[in-house]
């Protein structure tokens, strides 16, 4: 089984990007056989600075590889490595409708937020569905957000595939429904544009401050709390097993137990986590050579399989 999943690369991560995101994309290593990208090309709908751009797309893959990416199991690429996609996108943006595209949520959710209206950010669902299909994907585990793009991936391989032949595997998306939501220090649901994360490689110093500066309420230090309305505790629980987490809502229930005290065990559960990856992030930032000589091997295995889905598409439109 092959699965497939894209990222994009948007500056730090953070643990909201970590839990929703991360973790899910390299459990996938042990289910199938993984294909992950750095979707730079789609990062261009939205960033415009080509220093920034190139920088992100290198730590994000830093990020990956430090946090157990696993380069002899997935195959782990930049996705403008393979060329080959914006050439499918070409050939299977003839057959899709404006329709279908004119429906899509996250386009007119970007129009809203008062992203420029570029061609790139309207067919940014074909890109997409390149991606997917160039690899004959069959999972592609993505968040809810992201479903209505699968479906339109589907709606084009299906037509393309009735009209000229059966070329592209149809792909079935896996939905991320149990996907943590993980506050931010505010109590927010953690994002950049909220200013309210705690980044997984952030100065060790800032970190610990903002862990310290997470929202609780003011129930007095001998009362009894609750844990389930916590920010603190929903943070910790993302990090620890089942025993520790009752232990620690254990706590919190008998009173003479202080958000003070709870936030230091999160921040030595957040180290213990993060620690040796910080470790492991530093030593592969030393070795820049090593980072590209991954991705390039995995653009190289990608690239493969790209060119001979793009080689029959090509010929079974009739472009030889
Ligand atoms: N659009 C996805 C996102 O923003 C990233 C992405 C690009 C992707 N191509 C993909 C995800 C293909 C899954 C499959 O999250």
């Amino acid at each position: 089984m092959r699965i497939l999943s894209g990222i994009q690369p948007s500056g730090k991560l953070h643990l909201g990007n970590y839990f929703g995101m991360m973790q899910p994309a390299l459990r996938l290593q042990e289910r199938g056989e993984a294909f992950l990208f750095i979707a730079n090309y789609h990062a261009l709908t939205s960033v415009s600075d080509p220093v920034r751009l190139r920088e992100d797309t290198y730590e994000v893959s830093l990020d990956f590889l430090a946090c157990g990416l696993d380069p002899k199991r997935a195959v782990f690429f930049r996705q403008s490595d393979v060329p080959e996609v914006t050439e499918l996108t070409w050939l299977l943006s003839t057959i899709t409708p404006i329709g279908l595209l004119e429906r899509c949520h996250s386009y007119k959710d970007k129009l809203a937020k008062g992203i420029a209206a570029s061609h790139g950010l309207f067919s940014y669902p074909v890109l997409m569905a390149a991606d997917i299909l160039i690899y004959q994907s069959n999972l592609v585990p993505v968040g809810r957000d992201q479903k209505q793009h699968v479906e339109v991936t589907r709606d084009i391989a299906i037509k393309f595939n009735n009209q000229f032949g059966p070329v592209f595997t149809i792909p079935e998306p896996s939905i991320q429904e149990d996907v943590a939501v993980v506050p931010g220090i505010d109590g927010q649901k953690m994002s950049k544009s909220y200013g309210n994360t705690i980044d997984l490689f952030g100065d060790l110093k800032e970190t610990k401050a903002r862990i310290m500066r997470v929202v609780t309420d003011s129930t007095p230090l001998e009362e009894p709390k609750n844990p389930d309305t916590c920010n603190v505790f929903a943070l910790y629980k993302l990090f620890v097993g089942p025993t520790e987490r009752e232990a620690m809502a254990a706590r919190y229930r008998a009173g003479n137990f202080g958000y003070g005290t709870a936030k230091k065990a999160l921040f030595e559960a957040f180290e213990a986590k993060f620690g040796p990856l910080r470790q492991k992030r530093a030593e592969l930032a030393g070795n820049r050579d090593y980072v590209e000589s991954v991705l390039r091997d995995g653009a190289a295995r990608a690239r493969i399989e790209a060119r001979k889905t793009l080689t029959a598409a090509r010929r079974a439109m009739g472009i030889e």
